[in-house]
């Protein structure tokens, strides 16, 4: 057998990307997928489009190949989403819940009022706010009629989006989750490596709903013979920023990744120590192998990519992404525009989730390019908050950053990002990381590769960005960004 298969299912978009024995991309299959936004500060996923975007894509990267040659199948998914399904009948009870999605707001602040956020942060590393799924969970179980009731006698079913997958992919024969995605639910000790039962009744959730956690690489069971035609394995599954992590090959103690998607998310690998951060980072699994959980330090902004999207989808201002580049070149100097895109709060370090964007130093001058620019720095500044804290955090002034994700093709980002960090940025030659490194677990579960250094040699630089603007430049644009954040900030940021 010579393939693998690797499933992205995204924020955006659910992609397919079949690799050859060497690792190599050879046919990537995508489609977008509707995003619903019911409310102020809501968003929500139709779980079987997301199912019936996976079948598509799977099926067509499958076209050139026998299924019988594919060996394994590696899944990679937009993390803490969360779905809720009757076992019976396979029916979700309710929409996808998003990561992005706001509306547990106020249940977040009165288990921080209440003082529960130390043993949280101890137990999970994470911090009670309305991104992670636990709350989420909880509103269905308290908003569908009769779901609580249901959930207790056994009948329902919990997953992120991998879990949701495995389930459709398996026939439902499987309910199945990683360590990486169950670390992003707040109910996982990450020390433990299990559901934790206090924050199971502290959350309120019932724990005849989970999955069953397994390690990133590990049997998954195999696709049910009428969707491929073949039963195929699945033996990787991890969280797309972990999936990222592994793709980027960042497998010793000390390196760094950066993905640019619908939002950007800074993950550092701090090998078998889970290190908190002083900084309102979070602490978080890097990957599980052989039931030895590497661990991460991770920034999450929510808004990265998503920028540039209501650029483009909600003001109008061009057409193509691709554009931007080009328009942001146009632009001499920062014009003192910033762009602060809080739309669904703030993210890593100021986890303000009432927090709400702005755009400020507007002049006469100011045209399409300027704000295009604004919004692509907004991408870079953010970065730079993560970075800091994270050496902060880690006792160091410097880190070499690899970055992927679909912005990292603009190369004027790209090298706004060196100068405003200070600091060479590596952009390598595969950018598919995520759906690489869902494939390198997958992988390393058929036996084709052995050892985590192996898959390592596999990677290489494209281009590195080397910083080339002066530190008092740096200084002062980054001064006027983070007094741009100071207006956008609730009084509870
Ligand atoms: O934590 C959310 C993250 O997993 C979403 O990633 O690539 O869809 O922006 P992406």
């Amino acid at each position: 057998m010579s393939y693998l298969l690797s499933i992205d299912q995204g924020t955006t978009s659910s992609r397919a990307v079949l690799f050859d024995r060497s690792l190599r991309p050879l046919v990537m299959a995508q489609r977008a997928l509707a995003q619903s936004f019911p409310g102020d500060g809501w968003v929500e996923h139709d779980a079987e489009a997301i199912w019936q975007s996976v079948l598509g894509v799977c099926r067509e990267a499958l076209q050139p190949v026998a299924p019988a040659e594919v060996a394994a199948i590696g899944i990679t998914n937009q993390r803490e989403s969360t779905v809720v399904w009757d076992r019976a009948t396979g029916e979700p009870i309710h929409p996808v819940i998003v990561w992005q999605d706001r509306r547990t707001v106020a249940q977040c602040e009165a288990l921080a009022a209440a003082g529960h956020g130390e043993v949280v942060r101890d137990r999970t590393g994470l911090l009670i706010d309305p991104y992670f799924s636990a709350t989420k969970l909880a509103w269905i179980l308290d908003n569908v009629p009769g779901a609580r009731q249901r959930a207790e006698r056994g009948e329902l079913a919990f997953g992120t989006v991998d879990s949701y997958l495995i389930w459709r992919l398996t026939g439902g024969r499987r309910h199945l989750t990683d360590a990486t995605n169950a670390s992003r639910t707040l109910l996982f000790n990450i020390h433990t490596q299990q559901w934790d039962a206090e924050l199971l009744a502290l959350f309120d959730i019932p724990a005849a709903l989970l999955p069953a956690v397994c390690d990133s690489s590990d049997d998954y069971g195999v696709t049910d013979s009428t969707l491929f035609g073949h039963e195929i394995p699945i033996l990787g599954v991890a969280g797309d920023q972990h999936a990222a992590l592994v793709g980027q090959a960042c497998f010793e103690t000390g390196m760094l990744k950066s993905t640019y998607g619908t939002g950007c998310f800074m993950m550092l690998n701090t090998g078998e120590r889970a290190v908190a951060s002083h900084n309102r980072l979070l602490t978080t699994l890097a990957y599980r192998l052989n039931g030895v959980p590497t661990y991460a330090m991770e920034g999450s902004i929510f808004v990265a990519g998503a920028t540039v999207q209501w650029l483009r989808d909600g003001l109008g201002l061009f057409e193509d992404a691709a554009e931007t580049e080009w328009l942001a070149e146009r632009t001499r100097g920062s014009h003192g525009v910033y762009l602060v895109p809080a739309f669904t709060g703030l993210g890593a370090p100021h986890w303000d989730p009432r927090a709400r964007g702005a755009i400020l130093g507007l002049t006469r001058d100011t045209g399409i390019a300027e704000l295009v620019a604004a919004g692509l720095r907004s991408v870079c500044f953010q970065s730079r908050d993560l970075y800091q804290c994270m050496m902060q955090d880690v006792g160091t002034d410097r880190g070499r950053l690899r970055v992927d994700g679909g912005m990292v093709a603009n190369g004027w980002l790209m090298q706004c990002l060196a100068d405003v960090l200070g600091q060479e940025v590596d952009r390598p030659v595969v950018r598919e990381t995520t759906a690489q490194g869902a494939a390198y677990l997958a992988a390393l579960g058929v036996g084709w590769y052995r050892s985590l250094d192996e898959l390592a040699a596999l990677w290489q630089c494209e281009r590195t960005f080397m910083p080339a603007m002066s530190a008092g430049m740096r200084e002062s644009l980054y001064a006027g960004w983070q007094m741009a954040v100071a207006r956008v900030k609730s009084d509870r940021g």
